[in-house]
């Protein structure tokens, strides 16, 4: 496994391989790798000949009152576990090669960036596409894993390919969780241990939504109340947001016909955890 910082070398790289007629698989990251970043990577490896992982804390994601400076690394350790997982090259731009003095030019999917986490979060959408539309433009991959874990970026992402025609397969990957239930997030870190006991709530909060839809709730409104109560009944718990969406348009919705997607934010202490899960009739 090679570590490549440079832009160029990069694209050397990846065009030898494509020019040998081989495929390219791209998971991108911003490290402290867990089982949600590894199961990505082992699906890139069978799927691929060539797996390539991203690895950059994209600073224009981070709002600034967000942890940017906080978010835990250690490329040390994630070198070690991507190699073990049969990774080819990591890819660990400095923020100097990303965003060079004068870069100016931002991508923005609109809509699907409206709600949920777009609401909370303002520009960190646009942080997002910008990295990945350079990621893909670097690589040029054949095939790029995300996590449904984040759903929506997962959304705002396919809409970003189609809309500007990058030829792409984007695989959604299924949440990888702690045995207990807890979406794995490299934000786990943060939590002290009694805060880790509190953020189960996440978890079984959506499925305390599944149990009341099984019992024939199905306004958004009454599932987004129950869900919030429920929330609300851990004392270090604060909801951000908790929404009961389409799960294409992300829009709210006042009935659930078949499936619906709820997604919550959720404050445990200081650390913002997100979690959803697709409910279905
Ligand atoms: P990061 O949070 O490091 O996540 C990298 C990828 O791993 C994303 O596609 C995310 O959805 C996926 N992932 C995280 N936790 C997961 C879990 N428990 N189960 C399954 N997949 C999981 O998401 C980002 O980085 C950044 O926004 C990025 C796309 C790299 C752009 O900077």
């Amino acid at each position: 496994m090679r570590i490549l910082y440079s832009i160029q070398e990069t694209r050397e790289v990846v065009a030898r391989t494509r020019a040998e007629g081989k495929t390219i698989g791209l998971v991108p990251t911003m490290g402290y790798f867990h089982e949600g970043h590894l199961s990505l990577m082992r699906q890139a490896r069978l799927d691929n000949d060539l797996v390539v992982v991203s690895l950059f804390v994209n600073p224009i994601q981070f709002g600034r009152s967000e942890d940017l400076r906080e978010y835990p690394r250690d490329l040390e350790r994630d070198a070690r576990t991507a190699e073990e997982v049969g990774v080819d090259i990591i890819f660990a731009p400095s923020v100097e090669e990303m965003y060079p003095d004068g870069y100016n030019t931002y991508v923005e999917v609109e809509k699907l960036t409206e709600g949920l986490c777009g609401a909370s979060r303002p520009g960190h959408f646009r942080g997002v596409t910008t990295v990945v539309l350079k990621l893909f433009n670097i690589i040029q991959p054949d095939r790029a894993y995300f996590g449904r874990k984040d759903y929506q970026q997962l959304k705002v992402i396919q809409q970003m390919v189609k809309d500007l025609n990058v030829p792409v397969e984007i695989v959604p990957m299924p949440t990888v969780r702690e045995p207990d239930g807890l979406a794995m997030s490299s934000r786990n870190e943060y939590l002290s241990p009694e805060e880790r006991r509190a953020a189960l709530v996440l978890s079984k909060s959506l499925a305390h939504a599944q149990a009341l839809l099984d019992e024939g709730v199905t306004s958004g409104h009454e599932l987004r109340q129950r869900v919030e109560e429920f929330i609300r009944r851990e004392p270090l718990a604060r909801i951000e947001y908790v929404a009961v969406v389409d799960p294409e348009t992300l829009d709210c919705l006042a009935e659930v016909q078949d499936e619906a997607v709820l997604a919550l934010a959720v404050r445990i202490g200081n650390t913002r955890l997100i979690d959803n899960a697709v409910l279905a009739r």
